[in-house]
């Protein structure tokens, strides 16, 4: 069994009967799943408000809520040491990649678009040490400038019409401090594999396009299907010291 198929079946049959139908009822409502539907939310705004409200506190109406940190950045953290890193976790949703960089002994910055998402946040995690925050990645505070030694986001590119990609690209590059890490990691297609979605998995190239504003891209992970978990993208990007 895959890693995706492990985890449902753990939060139970009833969790993964009541998010198959919040998924149903989720895509009824996404514009982006409608020939033209672009239009009326481009930057999905909408969707990801109706999505925490219509999820009425119950993480199944969350599709991409499992309660647990994501295992590929759970991978990611086991191998080094993040202790005393100041950290960004873009588009925290419920909060438990945030925790995970906590954990590991970051500094801790976490945000979301949505309001509903950031207080579900806070309430499931009334002792956390991370500052968990409502802002807009397309509009960010102007102190988180070069603020972060890490800047970790997680399936949610993979969220946003790629049209989107080029300012995404500034927007994360604009957090990373000298010699700072950006990490990237997304469900990955080939070019030219049909597109499906949302999601819309990354090419190579569309990880590429974040090398932007001083970020190099230092480690590309190809990470391929094993049982029903898909293939990744697991991307480092990192920005020379100050002044280099
Ligand atoms: C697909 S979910 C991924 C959540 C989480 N990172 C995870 O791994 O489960 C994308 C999240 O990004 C948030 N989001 C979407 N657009 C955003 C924006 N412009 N600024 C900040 N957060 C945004 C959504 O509300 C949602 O919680």
């Amino acid at each position: 069994m895959g890693r995706e198929g492990a985890r449902t079946q753990i939060l139970g049959e009833d969790f993964a009967a009541r998010r198959a139908r919040a998924r149903e009822k989720l895509d009824a409502v996404d514009p982006h799943k409608r020939p033209g539907g672009i239009e009326a939310d481009p930057k999905r705004r909408e969707w990801f408000e109706t999505v925490y409200a219509l999820a009425e506190g119950d993480p199944a109406g969350v599709p991409w809520a499992y309660l647990e940190p994501r295992p590929l950045l759970e991978e990611w953290l086991a191998s080094r040491s993040i202790a005393g890193l100041r950290a960004l976790d873009v588009g925290c949703g419920l909060g438990d990649n945030a925790e995970a960089l906590a954990h590991a002994g970051a500094h801790v910055v976490a945000f979301d678009l949505v309001e509903r998402a950031v207080q579900w946040a806070r309430k499931r995690f009334p002792k956390s040490a991370v500052d968990y925050q409502v802002a807009d990645l397309f509009n960010a505070p102007k102190e988180w400038r070069g603020a972060f030694d890490l800047v970790h986001e997680f399936y949610t590119l993979q969220a946003l019409p790629e049209a989107l990609f080029p300012d995404a690209a500034h927007a994360l590059a604009s957090f990373v401090a000298p010699s700072g890490t950006l990490l990237i990691i997304s469900r990955a297609r080939d070019e030219g594999e049909a597109l499906g979605g949302p999601p819309w998995p990354l090419t190579r190239k569309d990880i590429e396009s974040f090398a932007v504003d001083g970020l190099r891209l230092v480690s590309l992970e190809d990470i391929g299907v094993s049982g029903d978990f898909p293939r990744h993208w697991r991307a480092e990007f990192r920005r020379g010291e100050a002044g280099a």
